[in-house]
């Protein structure tokens, strides 16, 4: 499995001892083709793990075409690292492959006054909010900090500030991409038109993107949010489910707000609490307002509070994001579907089946059902063709997270996910399970991660600038492209 490292240019790296190619073969051919500014490390070396010195510059890009073609030529599987956040269990097929880590690609550049950004590949969420709120502006960021920016976008990127500019990948305007083929593309509305569809949704599936440029917009409510955090008992789950049913009907822009049911030890909450949060992008007085209906609950620990709009992830939920979600090296079991209603009879029945099910085995307690809302408006500001993101109607996407304490109790979690899952699908309005390509446990399948209407267009994509299957490691558009390669 690949973790996340911090280096420079590409590190070779088998796992699988001589896997197809002797990885020192791959080091001296690497290192007589590529510029010299390029890290090239095995993995049994010590430079391997270790942070190299910071260097901004975009010119690195032709070492990468070089060892795309490389590889491609060699047959060595390869896969892009930005900041390595990426959990679909699909990565698991890349053995003895070339890590291509993006690295040190972590420049930012914010122009106020053209309203754009640019930044390199493997910028993370937390140093573009920091950027943009000291220039008083803003953009769509993810719920987690620490996650790469630039790969969020290639999956869409949804986070609180969707409900105004919808997906992250909405406010894409240029990709500098590295293909198959070794090109350097400039992909953009008008070049590579067809590309840039396919990039904002499902980029992975393309190439290697070093520099992304974004539409950024000037701050709301002098980039001041209201953060509110409050808990609710298992018990009342009905009573916050139909909250949640009422919001959804009329849900305003500047609301975002999630839910985490889970576990509690707390003998008050009865075993099971869930947790509420809402992000409001403007006054707290307006905010307090909208939630109205879930404080006239009673619920407990309520903090309403006003910050500055970067640092909402860091106090969202009393921070559980930043202080879980940035740290690496979790047994993480991962699944997910998108929601198109709020059944409410279906969500009690899911709780309770929940709570029971812990009650009777405290190796489920690692279980969280993480619901996330945004308000549609951002995403239906562009059309539903405009780009591969398929899901602009889905009213909830729920994430059902589990950690293991360790690896012998995969197997039971592994199944109460999917249970869950399929439990959760049957109110969801829609017959498919559909579900956020960035959220998926990797078992879906391309029609779920993409829709079947927009498959064939992605095939056709890939088809054309992927046509060996290098970038199909990662929820792929076509699964079954990648034979040759070692694996
Ligand atoms: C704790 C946590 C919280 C999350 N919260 C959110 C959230 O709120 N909203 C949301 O939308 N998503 C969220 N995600 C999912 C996140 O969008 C994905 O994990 C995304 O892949 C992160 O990008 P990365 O660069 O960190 O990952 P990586 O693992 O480095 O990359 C993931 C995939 O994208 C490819 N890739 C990455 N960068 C590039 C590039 N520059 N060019 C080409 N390919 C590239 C990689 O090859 C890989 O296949 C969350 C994930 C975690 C673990
Ligand atoms: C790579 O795979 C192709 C297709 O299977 C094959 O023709 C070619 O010889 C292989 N190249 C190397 C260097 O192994
Ligand atoms: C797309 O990129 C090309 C090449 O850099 C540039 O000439 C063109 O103006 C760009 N188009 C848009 C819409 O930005
Ligand atoms: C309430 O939230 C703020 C951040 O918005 C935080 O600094 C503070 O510690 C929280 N208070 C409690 C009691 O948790």
């Amino acid at each position: 499995m690949l973790a996340r490292w911090s280096s420079w240019g590409f590190v070779a790296f088998a796992p699988l001892a001589l896997a197809l190619r002797d990885p020192q073969t791959v080091y001296d051919a690497l290192s007589a083709v590529l510029s010299p500014g390029s890290e090239i490390s095995l993995a049994s070396d010590d430079t391997y793990q270790k942070d190299f010195t910071p260097r901004y510059n975009f010119a690195q890009a032709p070492t990468y075409s070089i060892g795309v073609t490389y590889a491609r030529d060699s047959n060595i599987s390869i896969l892009t690292t930005g900041r390595g956040h990426g959990y679909t269990t699909s990565l698991a097929r890349v053995q003895g492959g070339i890590n291509l880590d993006l690295g040190k690609f972590d420049s930012i550049h914010v122009d106020s006054g053209a309203k754009t950004m640019t930044i390199g590949g493997a910028v993370n969420g937390y140093q573009v909010a920091t950027a943009l709120q000291e220039a008083g502006m803003e953009i769509a960021t993810p719920q987690c900090p620490c996650i790469g920016f630039a790969g969020a976008s290639l999956g869409g990127g949804i986070g609180p500030y969707s409900g105004l500019y919808g997906p992250i990948s909405d406010s894409l305007l240029s990709v500098d991409l590295v293909t198959a083929d070794g090109r350097l593309l400039t992909v953009n509305e008008t070049d590579f038109a067809d590309l840039f569809y396919g990039i904002k949704g499902a980029g992975f599936n393309f190439g290697v993107g070093i520099c992304f440029t974004f539409r950024i917009y000037p701050a709301t409510n002098s980039g001041q949010a209201m953060n509110a955090d409050m808990t609710f008992v298992g018990s009342q789950s009905e009573s916050v489910w139909k909250a949640v049913e009422q919001l959804a009907a009329s849900q305003p822009k500047e609301l975002a707000f999630g839910l985490s049911v889970r576990y509690s030890p707390d003998p008050a909450l009865k075993g099971i609490m869930i947790a509420a949060n809402f992000i409001y992008a403007g006054p707290q007085s307006e905010g307090k307002a909208l939630i109205q209906p879930f404080l006239d609950l009673e619920p407990q620990g309520v903090n309403i509070s006003t910050v500055d709009w970067k640092d909402i992830p860091s106090v969202a939920n009393g921070g559980a994001i930043t202080n879980y979600g940035c740290i690496p090296g979790v047994y993480y079991i991962p699944y997910s579907l998108n929601l198109y209603q709020v059944d409410v009879p279906n969500l009690v029945g899911v709780v309770n089946y929940m709570s029971e099910a812990i009650g009777a085995d405290a190796v489920l307690q690692g279980t969280s059902i993480v619901w996330q809302q945004y308000a549609p408006h951002g995403f239906q500001l562009q059309a539903d063709d405009s780009s591969a993101f398929p899901y602009r109607d889905a009213k909830a996407f729920v994430q059902i997270d589990i950690l293991a304490a360790h690896a012998s109790q995969a197997p039971v979690l592994t199944n109460f996910g999917r249970e869950l899952r399929d439990l959760l699908q049957r109110g969801s309005g829609r017959d498919q399970l559909d579900v956020y390509v960035h959220f998926a446990h990797g078992d879906e399948g391309p029609a779920s991660w993409y829709t079947a209407e927009r498959l064939p267009k992605l095939v056709s994509l890939k088809e054309t600038y992927d046509p060996t299957g290098m970038f199909s490691w990662y929820n792929p558009a076509i699964l079954a492209t990648t034979q040759h390669y070692t694996v």
